[in-house]
């Protein structure tokens, strides 16, 4: 019998504690020995629970417990997450973990107090929820360069962005649905505005390019600003807008890394993935692109695969899995002005005609767009030759003194 912990008995937490007991004889034939919940740290009381013996709200319960050998981490948030890890971890503990706000702001260094201390630190359900990804990038395509990874992270701004497309709902009200059906907290901003999406791709390209990329310098965009006019854009072009999280390497170590809405083609699997569904693209050397998809969030996805990493240390009790990489010291995203891309523009002009030959000066050879009922006044287009994103920034802005008032920039995925 090997004896586990709990921290945090929320969402993810009640979930990991319900499949620890009801897929017990799943996970002894996994293991070949049962898995003991021997305590849950919650601050908050819950007699009506089968283990409600096994709460405590005391983390020296935890620690102290030489039997605990594993300490599953789903309190979310960097405190006390943060030195709670690090104190099991020293202790020799493995700590399985769901915090992706953790895991992107310390995983560095939490894994490599893990190294120093012959533990295990393992957070597949940090990113995509239920799917797996990081194991797979991990292990199964270790063969390969990775030449990009691009994914659609986060299933509420999939939601919103769905309906959007789907049933022509506007964005608040969009919100508003997915805020009622339990997918956006109350205060939807790290959603909505991409820093969830961004924790996630720093995550996967921290473990993707062995370096730590901190979140702090990825440019972050989110959704807000879209509107069903560019959903409409999306449409007459061949596509849909999905926020997407999206890194490649480049020369030198450095990394191209960006979260932003994009336009995305029909024809690629992530303009597929709806709701709030999660989808990410690998793209190997060796494998051309690969595709994982499933629930990205949500109690028993989550917590599916927080019970797997668990399993997994516990085979893993006195090896280390190779999972690593090291800190970075110095600046190892690159400026996102400098990244090419395409880019759709919505304009007002009170001359259409000399606005697009504008600009056709400005961003060279353009593609226009339509859509039902276009106001006499707007103008749309697609640049066809992909620019450095400060250059397109430059050129709206010239658009804007020569007349044209720029209302929307989305970026176009090349994916
Ligand atoms: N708020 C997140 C989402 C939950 O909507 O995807 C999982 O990280």
């Amino acid at each position: 019998m090997i004896s586990v912990a709990l921290m945090g008995h929320g969402v993810v937490g009640s979930g990991v504690a319900e499949i620890l007991t009801t897929h017990k004889q799943k996970l002894f034939s996994s293991l070949g020995e049962e898995i003991y919940l021997k305590h849950i740290l919650d601050l908050r009381e819950f007699p009506e629970s089968p283990l409600a013996d096994r709460f405590t709200k005391d983390f020296e319960d935890i620690i102290s417990d030489m039997d605990v050998r594993v300490v599953i981490e789903t309190m979310g948030g960097l405190n006390p997450a943060y030195d709670f890890t690090k104190r099991c971890l020293k202790a020799g503990k493995s700590v399985v973990t769901s915090n992706k706000e953790l895991v992107a702001r310390h995983g560095a260094e939490l894994l490599q107090i893990a190294k120093d201390n012959n533990a295990n630190y393992l957070f597949e359900a940090s990113v995509g929820g239920g799917i797996p990804i990081l194991r797979p990038i991990n292990q199964c395509l270790v063969a390969n360069n990775v030449d990009e990874i691009a994914g659609i992270l986060n299933g509420t701004t999939n939601f919103i962005l769905t309906k959007m497309i789907n049933e022509n709902m506007a964005f608040e009200d969009a919100l508003k649905l997915a805020q009622e059906l339990g997918y956006a907290e109350r205060n939807p901003e790290a959603d909505v505005e991409g820093h969830d999406a961004c924790r996630k791709i720093c995550i996967l390209a921290s473990l993707a390019f062995g370096k730590h990329v901190y979140p702090d310098n990825v440019h972050t965009e989110g959704i807000t600003k879209i509107t069903l006019e560019d959903v409409e854009y999306a449409a007459s072009w061949g596509g849909v807008i999905k926020l997407i999280g999206s890194c490649k390497p480049l020369d030198g170590g450095m990394m191209d890394i960006v979260v932003a809405p994009m336009f995305v083609p029909c024809t690629s699997q992530l303009a597929n993935i709806n709701d709030v569904f999660n989808g990410v693209m690998v793209r190997g050397d060796c494998t051309g692109d690969v595709v994982f998809y499933g629930k990205g969030a949500g109690m028993l996805p989550t917590a599916s695969a927080v019970v797997a990493d668990t399993v997994d240390c516990c085979k893993h009790l006195k090896t280390r899995k190779r999972l690593f990489w090291a800190d970075s010291t110095e600046e190892n995203v690159a400026d996102y002005k400098l990244s090419k891309t395409k880019v759709y523009v919505r304009a007002i002009a009170d001359n259409p005609a000399d606005a697009y030959n504008m600009a056709q000066d400005i961003f060279g050879a353009i593609s226009r767009l339509s859509r039902n009922n276009c106001p006499e006044n707007e103008i749309a287009f697609v640049t066809e030759e992909a620019l450095p994103y400060g250059e397109i920034m430059n050129g709206v802005k010239s658009l804007s003194k020569l007349g044209a008032e720029v209302i929307s920039t989305i970026r176009i995925g090349n994916l």
